[in-house]
């Protein structure tokens, strides 16, 4: 689907805003991001080269339990969390040469204004209704203080099938959809305790006003969607499945608030009541572009609101196929009844498998870690150019095949068209210094360019960038054929043939300047070092630059290395695991990767010593009855004996069960907290807490790891 040329008519550049979907602040970059990120940024460079003006920003998204429950884990503010994330994006992005104007964060001052401006209009508008609903609560969750459970925090037994440990929504053995209220014996995933159903006031946004019904009805239907996107939308107004696996007909309100405890905006006069992260997430795509133009302010720039009234203005969103519900239906909604510019369109791809794996988990990809991929001293231009021989403008899903990618760029990038010029310039170097010249008319080269870029300029506005890259390298195999021909090493034998050798490779040096120019978007630090270290241009190429004769070059310097199979080896070697697993439970966790959460805030040795650590003997252990997911273990930490005689021991539960059966555990040695305060639970009085490692990400590896140490040491040792 082409998007409209509005200004391609007039003299004046288009105006363009341009977004990613704002990543989740809870852990770093996976491939997938990347891949959206390098989709989007050939989009633009596409754009800019041909003079248009673009605006292209992205945030982190920083709200939502999720992330609060992370930060408590890590011991930290939600917000220094956030920022150690952040912190982390850039070596990412200039790895990968994505060029975003700004990168900003959803708990903005900025933000904060407008989504809470945004929510005040729509409801002036007459569209935020609010209703009482009955929630799961786990009142012992973030230490005693409680919170309300989203469902997927919620577990327990499967209504339909009985599995053990579903989440609150469906069932992953059965494939029963149902409501948490529905699961038998719920707990929280937090906690373990069992949550309680207790009321509360939320804020809904009238989606089912007829008003909303009848605009998103045409704006998802007039034909700028994709039509496979448009026509799962469609159904969507058709009916819906609700949470118990009914379904109703037509649109259904959108709930957008959370209640306290929560990291986000707080609601406009209600206390305790925040914005869903969802609502004030797309606010940031704003947020970002007026922090960004705020700063630009300053040197003389245009104003946030002038710059968003400017009726030429066209705004694009690039997203993954996972959240096209938000971008098509809440947020044109949103931005419609709070009288705001409406996006122009929502371009949205599919997801990124590596080497037919499983899709990546949300918050960590799996296989291809591009931190690793830039450590190994890999290419990022590969990678660039790889993903965009696969990618399309259709929400389709491609997958990154290790052999497919060495041969792409071995045999395509580097055989076809980088060796184009280390050939031709040899011999234009050694024999006439530099100089170019063609013989005969040359008004078909220049014509041929003029339409190969007309050709490829319209594949990347139309995101078909496997076929932009189809027809260069179409294009390389007819330079490469010509050369070929003409035999240059022949020519160059002969004296006489000084005119021919001449002019073939100033014709192929032409044409690889063309290709050069036609692959700027996807390669931009490669075609950089040709247009100023080859053909002596003091800038990167533009459109414009395809078809004029060089007449000169410098001499050819190295530009590009073939992929050594060695690094696909070592990329895809399976990261380290966590060792020794007790018991079969492990098996899930111990074959993926460890999510590093950042580090807590640095403390003084005498911090750390406020922390009475022991080694204990696990003297018994057995599960706890009315819950799944604690055990009871009496440990030996070496405090004497009782007036009786007895080892004095201590009472400790722990939230273990789902990983350990209590018959391995007996017997072993562990690591204690020993001077923590005795804490009163559901089952009985907790007298400390055993030490174990786990993964800040527990989707994707939800190994517990009770630390064990090395033979020898003794029950009532201290650490330190
Ligand atoms: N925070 C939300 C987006 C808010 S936008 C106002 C979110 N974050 S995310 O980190 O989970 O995903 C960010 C983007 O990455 C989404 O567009 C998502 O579709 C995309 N991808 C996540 N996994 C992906 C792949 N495996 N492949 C390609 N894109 C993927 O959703
Ligand atoms: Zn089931």
């Amino acid at each position: 689907m082409s998007t409209p040329a509005k200004a391609s008519s007039s003299p004046s550049p288009r105006q363009l805003f341009v977004t990613t979907a704002l990543p989740y602040a809870n852990g770093n970059f996976h491939i997938g991001h990347i891949m959206e990120y390098i989709q989007a940024d050939i989009w633009v460079r596409s754009q800019r080269m041909a003079g248009h003006e673009v605006n292209f920003v992205c945030a982190d998204d920083a709200h939502g339990a999720p992330i609060m429950i992370a930060a408590q884990k890590a011991g930290v503010t939600p917000r220094a969390f956030v920022d150690n994330i952040a912190a982390g994006r850039a070596q990412y992005l200039d790895g990968f040469h994505i060029q975003f104007d700004n990168w900003s964060h959803t708990d903005s001052e900025e933000n904060h204004v407008l989504a809470k401006e945004i929510y005040l209009d729509l409801k002036k508008a007459g569209l935020i209704e609010i209703k009482s609903i009955d929630q799961f609560f786990d009142p012992e969750a973030l230490e005693g203080k409680g919170m309300f459970l989203a469902d997927r925090y919620i577990k327990g037994e499967c209504p339909k099938c009985g599995a053990k440990d579903q989440y609150g929504d469906n069932c992953e053995n059965c494939g029963a959809v149902y409501a948490p209220t529905d699961l038998k014996n719920p707990y929280s995933a937090l906690s373990g305790a069992t949550p309680v159903l207790k009321a509360s006031e939320h804020f809904f946004f009238k989606l089912s006003d007829p008003r909303c019904v009848e605009f998103l009805e045409k704006w998802t239907q007039d034909g700028k969607l994709q039509p496979e996107v448009a026509n799962k939308v469609k159904e969507w107004f058709s009916t819906r499945t609700n949470a118990d696996g009914t379904t109703s007909t037509g649109l259904g309100d959108w709930d957008i608030s959370r209640d306290a405890p929560y990291f986000g905006i707080e609601i406009p006069d209600a206390p305790g009541k925040y914005f869903y992260v969802w609502l004030d997430a797309p606010v940031g795509y704003l947020a970002s572009l007026k922090n960004l133009l705020d700063k630009r302010k300053k040197s003389g720039g245009i104003d946030f609101n002038a710059y968003m009234a400017n009726p030429n203005l066209e705004q694009y969103h690039f997203i993954g196929k996972d959240i096209v519900t938000f971008h098509t239906l809440f947020w044109p909604a949103m931005l419609k009844f709070s009288g705001r510019k409406t996006p122009d369109n929502i371009f949205v791809h599919g997801f990124l498998t590596v080497n037919n794996g499983e899709k990546m988990s949300k918050s960590r990809g799996t296989g291809l870690d591009p931190m690793k991929y830039l450590g190994l001293g890999m290419n990022p231009e590969w990678l660039r150019y790889y993903l965009a021989t696969k990618l399309s403008a259709k929400n389709e899903d491609i997958d990154f095949n290790a052999d497919d990618f060495m041969a792409r760029v071995n045999s395509d990038l580097i055989g076809k068209y980088v060796n184009i010029a280390s050939r031709a310039a040899s011999f234009i170097s050694k024999y006439f210094d530099g100089q170019l010249r063609y013989e005969g008319d040359t008004t078909y080269l220049m014509q041929g360019a003029i339409s190969a870029a007309v050709l490829v300029k319209e594949s990347y506005e139309s995101r078909e960038y496997g076929k932009a890259l189809r027809d260069i390298m179409a294009i390389a195999d007819r330079i490469n054929a010509e050369f070929d021909a003409a035999k240059p090493w022949l020519l160059a034998k002969d004296e006489t043939q000084r005119i021919a050798l001449q002019d073939i490779c100033s014709k192929v040096l032409h044409g690889f300047k063309l290709l050069s120019v036609l692959l700027t978007p996807v390669l931009p630090a490669l075609t950089e070092q040709v247009a100023k270290n080859l053909f002596n241009l003091d800038r990167s190429f533009d459109w414009t630059d395809a078809a004029p004769l060089p007449t000169a070059i410098a001499p050819y310097q190295h530009l590009m290395q073939r992929v050594d199979i060695k690094q696909l080896d070592a990329l895809f070697e399976a990261p380290a695991v966590v060792e020794t697993a007790p018991q079969a439970t492990l098996d899930k966790a111990s074959t993926s990767a460890v999510s590093i959460e950042p580090l807590a805030p640095e403390i003084t040795i005498d911090d750390f010593s406020k922390v009475d650590l022991r080694i204990a003997k696990i003297v018994n252990c057995e599960a706890v009855e009315g819950s799944t997911k604690l055990l009871r273990l009496t440990l030996d930490a070496g405090e004497g004996t009782d007036p009786e005689g007895n080892p004095v021991t201590r009472n400790v539960f722990s939230g273990i069960a789902s990983h350990y059966k209590p018959v391995d555990l007996i017997g072993k040695h562990t690591v204690m907290v020993a001077n923590l305060a005795p804490r009163k639970m559901k089952f009985g009085v907790s007298e400390g807490m055993v030490l174990a490692a786990s993964s800040a990400d527990e989707k994707s590896n939800p190994g517990i790891y009770v630390l064990e140490p090395v033979v020898g040491a003794q029950p009532g040792m201290r650490i330190r």
